[in-house]
């Protein structure tokens, strides 16, 4: 363990600006390590297990996965009633690929248990590779060095690849080389975690196996979905070989003779496909996939320009602080590794890293992570958008299921669009889901002026969404006509189930708002569009107007001296210092009754202070400070989705210790596992929150009039940081330091900009 420079943290890897490695192999943290050194491209995902599988003492948790691909079963419940979520959804861990087992005169490569004098796996952020290097003096007298690289390509969906070199420095032996394709070998769940509990059966049943020439191939079948999952493997190399069938796996077997000074390489090339229900399989894509795959070299060459490509747009810069540096740019690593790309694919709360959440959906994808690709790939923002559109036949069903006859309810948890959230007071209560979504289809329009999606797509979005709000809140005499919004949740879920959640209602009044602009876009843009939409919707003439009455009397719980209650009993509910929770106890979700845990005035997470952020013009500096203090005070963060919240307002603030502190937790969170559960994925809105930290809390950036607007303030600890944004087809540098900022228009037509409110022409 190593005490990094930000001096709060212990630290097992490394601070290096561009890697995460580790020198000293930890059994005990091979789980966690797993999730860190994970690969992927939006479509496929490989948990960094390593290649021959265990070591002697290690626990493993073995993953590859396709994002998409999910089995499902009937939610069982002791106690049913009308309209809870059906079916259970989880993500597949389908068949591995990857594995590599060495043997050398017939001792297995181990490193529980061999004689491996070096050892190093290194995450290398601009490779986007993962390599190993070992040297291994067998028990037969022969020193082996051994080099693997597997890259899962970022320019070819459907690809992954391996690279293995064995030189014999010393002696000579048999190796034996084992390449197998086998069904994923099943994690147990935690029945006694929420976040974790699935039941994790094998979802799969491999259905075809093929060995030709160099070429294993396996095939695979959901249970209850209909999903064929196909994946293929070539080996290039020098080698002997044979290959096995079995009943369920299939073995492609090398050996050979090597002597001091000998080198061997072997390249395996991977092809997963997948077709769903009804549609062919992909049987003969895969096999023809991995021998048309590029060569080793070229994979690796496209990964490394594809990669500089996206640095270059994020510019994302830390001075002073490797640490921070290091960590962002790990999230932001692995952000890109798990987002879906086709409009087919969403991105899951633990991206495609690890099976924790069952591989669904949430929130996390609008108010997390779409705002970071909006700035740096605003196309796969707006996949984003089209993988909810997509889905929004279901969020209609949804709506109509929990009675309201018109408008789209979007799931709160899900894969392919049915609601899967078991414990509705935490799951379909969190209705702010619908504003969420809106919230980032209007932010998408504003970013990019992109008609066509608002057109197509975005603005059924926010008409539905707001049919919804309109439906389910009503002008209440009782708070003098205003529009209440009742019994929902909102992001904080210790406290469920509350009447005008602000964030909620906040969201909503925009959402509400922002369709009848959307319509009025349409309107003068694209008129037939309008009435074709209005027609298949039932768009009536008078909605908008309604919408905007109900956003205009929309209605918040005043404040308590200057305290902003986050919903209308929030300050009701009865004290529980912090102080006084015994730290074993936390997350409070897993020693304290639901109840309980509701009837006090505590928090899981950032939900008044994440309106606060969005909604920044509706409150002076004054309350901000003050709600800032107070909700710090009975926040604690058992959500990894708070902390990084809560750094951005107090940046805004102008708290630099508290925003640091917070950031920096945040920055690292996986890296230095601080929620203690690494080893089950990686949390993606977090990961996207330390990119918004530096963005919006220190970079002070949002769109304000319709201008993109700056005020950056550099902490005292940094020489100067630096991030640059996609923004209407520019693309424009931000950089800051102790004396101020300076801005540079990278790409694209000139544009104005405010720095700290005042106009500055950017050319
Ligand atoms: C948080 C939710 C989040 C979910 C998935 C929960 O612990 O409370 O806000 O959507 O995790 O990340």
């Amino acid at each position: 363990m190593q005490q990094h420079e930000t001096d709060r943290l212990e630290t097992r890897y490394p601070v290096e600006p561009w890697q995460v490695s580790e020198k000293v192999f930890l059994p005990e943290g091979l789980r966690e390590s797993e999730s860190v050194f994970a690969l992927g491209n939006g479509f496929i995902g490989m948990r960094g297990n390593l290649e021959e599988q265990t070591a002697t003492g290690a626990e493993t948790i073995q993953g590859s996965f396709l994002n998409g691909v999910f089995d499902a079963e009937p939610i069982v419940y002791g106690e049913s009633a009308y309209g809870y979520a059906k079916n259970h959804e989880t993500i597949c861990n389908v068949m591995d690929a990857k594995s590599l087992i060495l043997i050398a005169d017939g001792e297995r490569l181990d490193l529980g248990k061999s004689r491996v004098t070096e050892q190093r796996r290194v995450l290398d952020l601009r490779e986007g590779t993962l390599d190993r290097r070992l040297a291994w003096a067998t028990a037969g007298g022969c020193v082996l060095i051994i080099t693997m690289r597997r890259l899962v390509s970022l320019t070819h969906a459907n690809l992954a690849a391996t690279r293995l070199m064995v030189q014999c420095l010393d002696g000579g032996c048999t190796l034996e080389l084992l390449s197998p394709l086998r069904p994923a070998v099943i994690a147990e769940g935690d029945p006694n975690d929420p976040r974790n509990a699935a039941g994790k059966d094998r979802r799969l049943l491999c259905t075809r196996t093929e060995a030709q020439d160099n070429v294993i191939a396996m095939q695979q079948k959901t249970k209850n979905t209909g999903f064929t999952v196909n994946c293929a493997v070539e080996h290039r190399g020098e080698i002997p070989f044979t290959v096995e069938e079995g009943e369920d796996s299939v073995l492609w077997h090398g050996q050979l003779r090597l002597k001091s000074g000998d080198s061997v390489i072997l390249d395996k090339s991977i092809c997963y496909t997948v077709s769903g229900k009804d549609e062919p399989d992909a049987w003969r894509e895969a096999l023809e996939g991995c021998r048309r795959a590029p060569r080793f070299e070229i994979l690796a060459d496209e990964q490394r320009d594809y990669l500089d490509a996206f640095w270059k747009r994020a510019g994302i810069q830390i001075e002073g602080d490797d640490a921070l540096l290091q960590g962002l740019r790990f999230n932001l690593f692995h952000l890109l590794q798990s987002v879906g790309r086709d409009g087919r694919r969403n991105i899951a709360a633990k991206g495609l890293t690890g099976e924790g959440y069952e591989g669904h959906t949430f929130w996390d994808t609008e108010a997390y992570i779409l705002p970071v690709f909006l700035y740096t790939e605003p196309e796969l923002a707006k996949k984003l958008l089209q993988n909810r559109f997509s889905i929004l036949p279901k969020a209609r069903e949804r709506a109509r299921v929990m009675g309201h006859p018109i408008g789209a309810l979007f799931p709160w948890r899900t894969i392919d669009g049915e609601e899967c959230s078991a414990y509705f007071p935490a799951g379909t209560a969190q209705v702010h889901i619908d504003g969420d979504i809106a919230h980032a289809v209007w932010e998408y329009w504003q970013a990019t002026r992109d008609l066509d999606f608002l057109a197509e797509n975005g603005a059924e979005i926010l008409i539905e969404t707001a049919r919804l709000y309109y439906d389910l809140g009503f002008f209440s005499s009782e708070k003098g006509g205003r529009f209440v919004i009742n019994c929902v949740t909102g992001p904080d879920e210790y406290n469920v189930m509350v009447n005008n959640n602000v964030y909620t209602n906040s969201v909503a009044e925009e959402n509400l708002r922002t369709a009848a602009a959307a319509v009025e876009i349409l309107k003068a843009e694209r008129p037939q569009t309008l009435t074709a939409l209005a027609e298949k919707i039932g768009l009536r003439e008078t909605e908008p107007a309604d919408w905007l009455k109900a956003a205009d009397s929309m209605y918040y719980p005043p404040a308590q001296d200057g305290i902003v209650p986050q919903d209308d009993g929030f300050l009701e509910r009865k004290p529980w210092p912090l102080d006084s929770i015994p730290a074993e106890n936390h997350p409070l979700l897993m020693h304290y009754h639901g109840l309980t845990i509701y009837r006090h005035m505590v928090c899981k997470q950032a939900d008044l202070i994440l309106a606060m952020i969005l909604f920044g013009e509706r409150y002076t500096d004054e309350e901000k400070k003050k709600n800032f203090a107070f909700y710090d005070s009975v926040t604690t963060h058992d959500s990894s989705l708070s902390m990084a919240v809560f750094s951005i307002l107090a940046a805004q603030i102008g708290q630099m210790q508290k925003a640091c502190d917070y950031f920096l937790s945040s920055a690292r969170l996986d890296l230095d596992n601080i929620h203690h559960n690494t080893k089950d994925g990686l949390h993606m809105a977090n990961m996207a929150g330390t990119w918004i930290g530096i963005t919006r809390g220190f970079g002070g950036m949002s769109i304000r009039e319709d201008t993109l607007s700056f005020a950056p303030s550099c902490p005292p600890r940094w020489k100067s940081f630096a991030f640059c944004v996609e923004f209407r087809g520019r693309s424009i540098r931000v950089r800051a330091d102790q004396n101020g900022a300076s801005y540079e228009l990278l790409r694209g037509e000139p544009i104005t900009v405010l720095s700290y409110g005042k106009p500055v022409r950017l050319a």
